[in-house]
């Protein structure tokens, strides 16, 4: 039996036809245009390439973007002033810094120098407390993306086994916060996680966002699973340079239910739940 691929590529066109058609009665009915303000500090190339693709998207579905890169050597204290002037700016709704930023710059205050409700990326310190405890929040698009694939695919998720591989701020620990909020009986596994592969195999729901190409092999996977890579690895295989994910997909796939590509899966479900967020802000903002 091989799994049922879950196309990420697909339902993010779906979401972000469904936003677009929001921002089209918005403008109509109220004459608002949601607006997000992406930072990019310095010339990371991977960095680059993901602030152009959220630039494009977001004109694409009708909203205004604004894009503030920045040199590399920018100081903390310009950084804030920017964000300051952002978070006053009536026409921006949605403020997102990319990340990794420069050493010499502390990302923790930055992110919490954005407005909480502007924080279209979940990022703030606020938003993180919310999320933990149930409340209304922004949601961190990665995550809020898988577990959107999740219910299409599974329905409803409560009493499943779900086990998250990975504990970053930006996917593991939402994502095993959300898939609790769903009622799913949670672990989160990682790197110094005893007998990896056995903690694996008891999940219904397998979410690998470790960083490490093709770590979670066929072995890891509970037959019949839904399994979820969030990894995106370029690596090098006979002379060419290949995008993998965190999952070894051709043994995962032998094994698992359902399963989300890379590329085509996770990754485009990313930028799609980032125009839905500052949607979702532009209309908090607006009552
Ligand atoms: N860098 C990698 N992923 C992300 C993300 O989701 N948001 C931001 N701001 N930076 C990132």
């Amino acid at each position: 039996m091989t799994a049922v691929l879950i196309d990420g590529k697909a339902f993010a066109a779906r979401v972000r036809a469904e936003v677009a058609g929001h921002v089209a009665r918005l403008k109509a009915d109220h004459g608002l245009t949601p607006g997000l303000a992406v930072v990019l500090v310095g010339e990371d190339p991977a960095s680059q390439v993901y602030v152009g693709a959220k630039g494009k998207q977001t004109v694409e579905v009708g909203m205004a973007s604004f894009e503030h890169k920045l040199p590399a050597e920018t100081s903390e204290a310009d950084l804030l002033a920017l964000i300051r002037r952002l978070n006053d700016d009536p026409e921006v709704h949605g403020i997102l810094v990319q990340l990794p930023l420069p050493s010499h710059l502390n990302s923790d205050l930055v992110i919490n120098a954005i407005d909480p409700a502007k924080d279209v990326d979940g990022f703030h310190i606020s938003n993180v407390g919310r999320l933990g405890t149930g409340q209304k929040s922004m949601v961190p698009c990665t995550p809020l993306g898988c577990l959107m694939m999740l219910r299409d695919h599974l329905g409803k998720l409560a009493g499943l086994n779900a086990v998250v591989v990975g504990r970053s701020n930006i996917v593991g620990k939402p994502m095993a916060q959300l898939l609790l909020g769903d009622s799913c009986t949670v672990t989160i596994a990682h790197s110094r996680t005893k007998d990896l592969a056995a903690v694996c195999r008891g999940a219904d729901i397998l979410v690998a966002a470790v960083g490490r190409p093709e770590m979670i092999t066929g072995d890891y996977v509970k037959p019949g699973a839904t399994v979820i890579d969030v990894g995106i690895n370029r690596i090098q295989r006979d002379g060419k340079s290949k995008l993998v994910g965190d999952v070894d997909f051709a043994s995962a796939v032998q094994v698992a239910g359902a399963i989300t590509p890379v590329p085509g899966g996770v990754g485009p479900m990313t930028i799609a739940c980032l125009l839905a967020n500052t949607l979702t802000a532009c209309c908090r903002a607006n009552g």
